[in-house]
C-alpha cells in the first residue's frame, strides 16, 4: 500500500491510461479523484474502485472550458484537505499533414485548449496548496514522440512539447519548496486515442494496462522522467547529430506508413 492516505488527482480517467492507473493508484491505497468529460464512463471507473474496497470521487469537466475548469479546481481543493500529487494525463490527438492543416489552426487550438492549457490551469490552482503542504508532484502523460522527429502530428506534438517545458521550468522554479515533476514519455499505447488511425491497428503497441504502470512508477518513484529505451536513444542522437536524425528519418517514417496501410489492407 505504497499509496495509502495520499490523495491523487488524475485527469483523463474516463478511459484508457488514464482510467487504468488510477484503479492500480487505488489498489495502492491512493484516494484517486477522476476528472474527464464523459460522467458516466468515470462513474464506472469510481463504481468499480470503491467495489474493489478503494476510495474514488468522480468531477465529470470539461478541462477546456476554462470557467468550468477552475471550478473544479476549487472543488477539489474544498473537499480534500492534502492532495499529494497531480497527473495531468487528459488528451486529444489529432492526426494531420501539414498540408491539410493551412487552413485548419483551430487544430493547434484545440490540442492546446487541453492538452497545454487545461493541465496548466490545474497545475497552477493547485500550486498554493503545493507549497502549503510543503510537497506536491506533477505528473504529465507525453509521447516519445516529441523524443525524436515525428510526421503528421504538428498540432498534438506541439502541445505536448509545451507541456513539458512548463513542467521543466516548474520544478526548476519550485523544486526547492518541495514541487517535483515527472514526464511519461509513452511509447504507442492502444486506446481509443490511437485506435482513431485506421492503419494503427497492424502496429505493435503496450496495452493501456502496461502503460498504466508507467504512470505509478511516475507517482509512486517520482523520477524526472520515464521513458523507453527507444526514446531516450532517440533524445541523445536529436543531441549530437539533429541534422542527420531528422533526414535519416523522413524516408523511414514515409516506408512505415506505407507498410502500415499494407499490413492493414491485406
Ligand atoms: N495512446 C497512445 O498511443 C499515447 C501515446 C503517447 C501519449 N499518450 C497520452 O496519454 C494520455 C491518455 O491517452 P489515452 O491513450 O489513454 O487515450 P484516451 O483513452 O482517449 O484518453 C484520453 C482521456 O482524456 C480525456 N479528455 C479528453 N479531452 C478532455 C477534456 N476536454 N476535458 C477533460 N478530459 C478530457 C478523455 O475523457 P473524456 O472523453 O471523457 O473527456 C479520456 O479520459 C493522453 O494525454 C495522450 O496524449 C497516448
Amino acid at each position: 500500500m505504497k499509496l495509502e492516505g495520499q490523495t491523487i488527482v488524475i485527469t483523463g480517467a474516463s478511459s484508457g491510461i488514464g482510467a487504468e492507473a488510477a484503479r492500480k493508484v487505488a489498489r495502492l491505497g491512493g484516494t484517486v479523484c477522476l476528472l474527464a468529460r464523459r460522467a458516466d464512463e468515470l462513474e464506472d471507473v469510481r463504481a468499480g474502485i470503491e467495489a474493489t474496497g478503494g476510495s474514488a470521487y468522480a468531477y465529470p469537466v470539461d478541462l477546456s472550458d476554462t470557467v468550468a475548469a477552475d471550478a473544479v479546481a476549487a472543488q477539489l481543493l474544498a473537499e480534500h484537505p492534502w492532495i499529494d500529487a497531480l497527473v495531468n494525463n487528459a488528451g486529444r490527438s489529432i492526426r494531420r499533414p501539414i498540408k491539410e492543416s493551412l487552413d485548419r489552426v483551430h487544430d493547434y487550438e484545440r490540442t492546446m485548449a487541453i492538452n497545454y492549457f487545461g493541465a496548466v490551469r490545474l497545475t497552477l490552482a493547485l500550486v498554493p496548496r503545493f507549497l502549503q503542504q510543503g510537497h506536491g508532484h506533477v505528473v504529465i502523460s507525453s509521447s516519445m514522440s516529441t523524443q525524436v522527429p515525428i510526421p503528421l502530428f504538428s498540432a498534438y506534438l506541439a502541445s505536448k512539447a509545451a507541456l513539458e517545458s512548463f513542467t521543466r521550468s516548474l520544478t526548476a522554479e519550485l523544486g526547492h519548496d518541495g514541487i517535483t515533476s515527472t514526464t511519461v514519455y509513452f511509447p504507442m499505447v492502444r486506446t481509443e486515442m490511437s485506435g482513431a488511425t485506421p492503419i494503427y491497428q497492424a502496429m505493435p503497441m503496450l496495452s493501456a494496462d502496461k502503460a498504466a504502470n508507467w504512470l505509478v512508477k511516475a507517482i509512486v518513484d517520482k523520477p524526472t522522467r520515464v521513458t523507453s529505451l527507444p526514446g531516450a536513444m532517440g533524445e541523445l542522437s536529436m543531441a549530437a547529430l539533429p541534422g542527420v536524425v531528422t533526414k535519416v528519418s523522413q524516408p523511414l517514417f514515409r516506408r512505415m506508413d506505407k507498410s502500415l496501410a499494407k499490413r492493414v489492407r491485406d
